[in-house]
């Protein structure tokens, strides 16, 4: 992922108020839902051409990032998932499979140079969806979405870093790629989400311990406030003892699913402890996610209002929807508190689109104007898509485990072997440290000097 210290003004804002032929959606129709989704699934693929002849599976052209394929896949699961519609499964199916690299767990030489542990998780919670909605089996000469969720998780857990700051994970994984000494909530929260609905899933008590330890440091160290905000992360540098302030909306998301997922597990069985701590943490991640609504709408608190989302940040809204939507499920007394804010949020986004080419739709990203902002790409794309089909949340089933009629095959031991990856001995040049270093002291100005970065 890219660090949040490069802001992009939103382009196209000139055609903002010209525009304003927002499409059709009916809340109280499964069809006209399931045809918004469409459209704006349709919009996203139209980016994509890991299809065509001599391009790669699973890539995104620039400007994007290798993790936002692997969440757009995800996505495209959800669409299958709520919708029943095929359409797009043989491309992601493809896209997921090319990416998982020598060791099947999601890290290909390719992309050395900018994974981080939060960008192999992307692709790692698109594969533990996948085995959640029985989403179809790869042949089984091919990885097993539940053994790629377990690669990544095996690869992770090996990388608590507790040199510093009493643990947690760093945000890269390789030592020469810019922002080594960054620990960013994101990285910290998509493990502790995956260990969460791989517990759940498997029943595998070592999954909910790490979990219940991810989560008591992400509070200790403050990433987590008493009242349940995410902060942006902090740094080894400092030992953790300073924190960068700014709130992005997926950081709530990816821990407000993984505590409903501690608290449905400790329904049926006694391995994630006390149910009334994760139901006080649910609710209280819940009733934080405020700071992401205005009106009930949705948006992006940091950088929506300054117009300076990047094209990372512009996606975020997606998953923040896609989390809340599957809460419902997990903990349903969740659903009157949820399904409002998706509801108007869903119309609002709505309001943002304009009619694009053939059966799709182009959405903008700022859907608390009530108009197309000219903003488009990927990220609004797939924002607009989740927000619609969470809508069908109450149609379809939830999340499976394999007690429950999860077909995916797993493996405990997956990706395990690569834990110390032998690309992390890869020589690392002069300039990557210096890139490095250089990065490190503007991630500490921004801590320390409350720079632009932090939500007023
Ligand atoms: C992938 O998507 C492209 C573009 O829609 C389509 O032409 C192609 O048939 C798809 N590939 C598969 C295997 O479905
Ligand atoms: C990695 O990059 C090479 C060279 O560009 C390309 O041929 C190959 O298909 C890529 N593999 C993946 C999985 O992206
Ligand atoms: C660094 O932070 C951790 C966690 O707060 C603490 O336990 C440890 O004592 C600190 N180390 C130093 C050298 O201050
Ligand atoms: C769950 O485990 C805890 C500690 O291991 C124990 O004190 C408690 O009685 C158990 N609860 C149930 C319902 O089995
Ligand atoms: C809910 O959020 C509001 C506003 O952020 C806060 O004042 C309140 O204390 C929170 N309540 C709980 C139970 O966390
Ligand atoms: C746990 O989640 C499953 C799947 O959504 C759901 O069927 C079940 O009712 C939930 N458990 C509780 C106690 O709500
Ligand atoms: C689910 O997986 C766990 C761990 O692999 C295993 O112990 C258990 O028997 C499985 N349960 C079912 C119903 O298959
Ligand atoms: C539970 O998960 C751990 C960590 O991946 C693994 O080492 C262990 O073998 C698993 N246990 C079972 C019974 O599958």
């Amino acid at each position: 992922m890219k660090f949040p210290s490069a802001p992009q003004a939103v382009s196209g804002l000139l055609f903002a108020s010209t525009v304003n032929a927002a499409i059709t959606l009916d809340l109280s129709s499964t069809h006209s839902i399931k045809n918004a989704a469409a459209q704006a699934a349709n919009g996203m693929f139209s980016y994509y051409t890991g299809w065509r002849p001599g391009d790669v599976p699973g890539n995104l052209p620039a400007p994007y990032y290798w993790w936002e394929a692997g969440a757009m896949f995800g996505s495209l699961i959800d669409y299958w998932y709520y919708t029943g519609d095929t359409t797009f499964n043989a491309n992601t199916t493809a896209g997921l499979l090319a990416q998982v690299g020598p060791n099947r767990d999601f890290m290909p030489p390719n992309q050395t140079k900018t994974e981080g542990n939060d960008d192999q998780a992307f692709w790692g919670m698109a594969a533990m969806s996948a085995a959640e909605v029985n989403y179809p089996n790869p042949p089984e000469d091919q990885p097993q979405w539940l053994a790629l969720a377990q690669a990544v998780f095996n690869t992770q857990a090996p990388r608590w870093a507790d040199g510093t700051c009493g643990g947690g994970l760093k945000w890269q994984i390789f030592a020469f790629n810019n922002g080594y000494t960054y620990k960013n909530t994101i990285s910290n929260g998509c493990f502790f989400n995956m260990a969460a609905r791989l517990g759940r899933y498997t029943g595998n008590q070592t999954y909910f311990d790490w979990a219940e330890r991810m989560f008591d440091w992400t509070a200790a160290i403050g990433l987590m406030s008493n009242d349940y905000h995410f902060f942006d992360g902090t740094s080894d540098d400092i030992n953790c003892t300073q924190i960068n302030h700014i709130q992005w909306s997926y950081n709530a998301g990816v821990y407000l699913l993984g505590a409903a997922a501690m608290w449905n597990a400790s329904q049926t069985n006694n391995m994630t402890g006390n149910s009334d701590v994760w139901y006080q943490r649910t609710m209280g991640i819940l009733n934080g996610t405020s700071v992401f609504f205005k009106n009930n709408v949705m948006f992006e608190v940091a950088c929506e209002p300054n117009g300076k989302c990047n094209v990372d940040q512009r996606s975020f809204k997606a998953y923040l929807s896609r989390w809340m939507a599957q809460t419902t499920q997990l903990a349903p007394w969740t659903t009157d508190i949820i399904m409002p804010l998706l509801q108007t949020s869903a119309q609002a986004a709505a309001k943002s689109c304009n009619p694009g080419d053939g059966n799709s739709i182009v959405c903008g990203l700022q859907w608390t104007t009530g108009s197309f902002d000219g903003s488009t790409g990927v990220g609004e794309q797939m924002s607009a898509m989740e927000v619609f089909q969470s809508n069908l949340i109450s149609k379809v089933a939830g999340p499976l485990t394999n007690g429950t009629g999860g077909t995916s095959v797993g493996d405990p031991n997956a990706g395990s072997q690569s834990g110390q990856s032998p690309l992390q001995l890869e020589a690392v040049t002069t300039g990557d440290r210096a890139g490095a270093g250089i990065l490190t002291t503007i991630i500490l100005a921004g801590i320390l000097g409350g720079s632009w970065w932090m939500v007023a």
